[in-house]
């Protein structure tokens, strides 16, 4: 896989870290990176990654952070894990830290600061990448912020590329005639579709090798475990994980069908004694 650390490489098999080294590349996986890569290579401004929770968002960003760091003699990226959305002058500055730019009192001063560091790297001749996480967290007063900085452009091309990842709540935001402006800037979406089957055996095989152990379900516990998540990775991994812890202290080799009825059990006992 394209740009991974070897100190990345995993070590707990069924961890639900966003470590981009544990990403098995589903054709939902590559489709994004696909048209992210294309959107910020031909520096066409803005695209918007969208996925329900658990779906391997933070896991990709992660791997394009990583990218686009090799890549530091032609692009300038920052990535914002957890952007403060509060206020217009909270998002500005939690940008210009990212990018270690100077700080400024008021809000025009930093948006001025801001854009004389865009055109520095530009003339520079960088790509400069913003990628912004939990964007689903944005208020209209934000965005309105967001689309203005994709009003840097030369003829040809935009001086700041950005990626917002989100829950499918960002979507329903992004519907709101108010945040039209912004929506309409949007050059191409990529939305993670849940895992098939086969891709979730494929995930569990991936995860195995790389912490070089004997995958230690059966098909019949890996297809009771996907029916109980409908193919979302971190609900299969988070049952996966327990059922394998279990069988290691009850000394079993392997997940016995039984076991991960157990694991699927215990999650549901506990889902529902919080409904009560
Ligand atoms: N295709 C995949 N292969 C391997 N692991 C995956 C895959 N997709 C997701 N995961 C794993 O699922 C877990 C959750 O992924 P991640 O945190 O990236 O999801 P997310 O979409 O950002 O969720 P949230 O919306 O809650 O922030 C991580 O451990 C991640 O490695
Ligand atoms: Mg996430």
């Amino acid at each position: 896989m394209e740009c991974i650390r070897a100190n990345m490489l995993v070590t707990t098999p069924f961890s639900v870290s966003p470590n981009p080294a544990a990403l098995f590349i589903t054709p939902s996986l590559r489709s994004a990176l696909h048209k992210i890569r294309y959107t910020v290579d031909n520096r066409q401004g803005l695209t918007c990654l969208l996925g329900d929770a658990g779906m391997g968002k933070s896991s990709l960003m992660r791997l394009l952070h990583l990218e686009y760091e090799g890549r530091e003699d032609e692009v300038t990226v920052a990535f914002l894990t957890d952007p403060d959305f509060n206020t217009p002058n909270a998002f500005v500055r939690s940008i210009c830290q990212a990018f270690e730019i100077p700080m400024r009192r008021s809000l025009q001063a930093q948006k001025t600061q801001f854009k004389d560091f865009i055109l520095e790297q530009a003339s520079a001749g960088k790509n400069m990448v913003l990628l912004l996480d939990e964007s689903q967290g944005m208020n209209s007063e934000v965005m309105e912020v967001l689309r203005s900085f994709l009003n840097f452009e030369s003829n040809t091309a935009k001086l700041l590329q950005i990626v917002m990842a989100g829950q499918l709540e960002l979507r329903n935001r992004l519907k709101m005639p108010r945040n039209k402006a912004l929506k309409s800037r949007i050059v191409m979406y990529s939305l993670l579709s849940p895992l098939t089957p086969a891709e979730a055996k494929s995930m569990i095989t991936h995860r195995c090798q790389m912490a070089e152990i004997p995958i230690p379900f059966p098909d019949t516990a890996l297809d009771l475990i996907y029916s109980s998540t409908g193919g979302v990775p971190r609900d299969i991994l988070r049952i996966c994980a327990y059922a394998y812890q279990t069988a290691q202290i009850t000394g079993d080799k392997n997940v016995s069908i039984e076991l991960a009825e157990q694991a699927i059990e215990h999650e549901r006992a506990i889902m529902d004694e919080e409904a009560v």
